[in-house]
């Protein structure tokens, strides 16, 4: 079975080795400073709940004004996702050593050249689990404390439909994909130890569970120029078919169409062709320690 519909130079989820715990980034001392520096306008906090048949629903939480080591300890006890976003520019020390093994792992793969990369630090509880979905980029995923599976899934039309892809890309939906039970058999199944790092193909579903201990990981996006065009022109079909068009799959272009359909998404971003769905989120609680699920609701 084809891991992805977009072939590019990695055609399977594959670990590889990693610097990042030998040099110290993971310890509770250093998380605790980092949270307690980290701008709270960077801080993603969700809470995930599923039903029998694996559907989620998500709160989201405000940073509040816990210190880093009460968060972290909310954290370690509780059943929350923290995401730190914007590592490349928050945490210099951390984003170096992660590029110098990224460039590693790129190495490793014959034609792969990252021309962008972000980074965000995700902190979780032992029994937090993210939901099925995709990125829009190539990800590299550092795994640094506890014990994760990774669930990859085949990218093609049945797992990830392209018109799902295409409102993902135009930010008209966030980011969780239609998913069932039944895609369970089709999953390539990795377990992380800390010092492994996880790639997998470009737009390739996958999710996340944690396995009974708390974790931390860095998870590493890229893009490259393919996947760039790819974007512009799930991006330029969105705008086309919120118009009515049904246009073709990306699938079935060769670089010139995707490129052309990139260079059209640059103007229609700017002219404002689709505004973002995605309503800015009202916060359902704070972080706080000794409480069920280390959440306290707001109002
Ligand atoms: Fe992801």
């Amino acid at each position: 079975m084809s891991r992805t519909r977009y072939p590019g130079p990695v055609t399977e989820a594959k670990v590889h080795p990693h610097r990042l715990v030998e040099q110290g980034f993971a310890s509770d001392e250093v998380l605790a400073g980092i949270l307690d520096r980290y701008p709270a306008e960077l801080f993603d906090i969700n809470l995930y709940d599923y039903d029998a048949e694996g559907q989620v629903s998500l709160r989201t939480g405000a940073r509040g004004r816990l210190s880093g080591s009460d968060l972290l300890a909310a954290i370690q006890q509780g059943r929350l996702w923290v995401n730190l976003r914007g590592v490349e520019t928050a945490w210099p020390e951390l984003w170096a050593a992660a590029m110098a093994d990224f460039h590693a792992i790129q190495a490793t793969y014959p034609g792969m050249k990252a021309v962008t990369n972000a980074g965000q630090l995700i902190l979780s509880s032992p029994a937090a689990r993210v939901p099925y979905h995709f990125d829009a980029a190539g990800v590299v995923l550092f795994h640094l404390r506890g014990r994760k599976r990774l669930f990859v899934y085949p990218g093609d039309e049945a797992h990830l439909a392209e018109v799902d892809m295409e409102n993902v890309v135009a930010r008209q939906t966030t980011e969780e994909l239609p998913y069932t039970l039944a895609f369970e058999p089709d999953a390539q199944i990795v377990d992380l130890e800390p010092g492994q790092a996880l790639t997998w193909p470009l737009y390739a579903p996958h999710r996340v569970e944690n396995l009974d201990r708390f974790c931390v990981s860095l998870s590493m996006d890229y893009q490259t120029w393919p996947s760039r065009w790819r974007n512009g022109a799930l991006y330029t079909n969105a705008v086309l078919r919120r118009a009515g068009r049904r246009p073709r799959q990306t699938d079935s272009m060769a670089v010139p169409e995707l490129a052309a359909r990139w260079a059209a998404s640059l103007a229609l971003k700017r002219a404002g062709a689709l505004k973002s769905r995605i309503a800015t989120l009202e916060r359902d609680f704070e972080p706080q320690v000794g409480s069920t699920d280390g959440a306290r609701a707001l109002r």
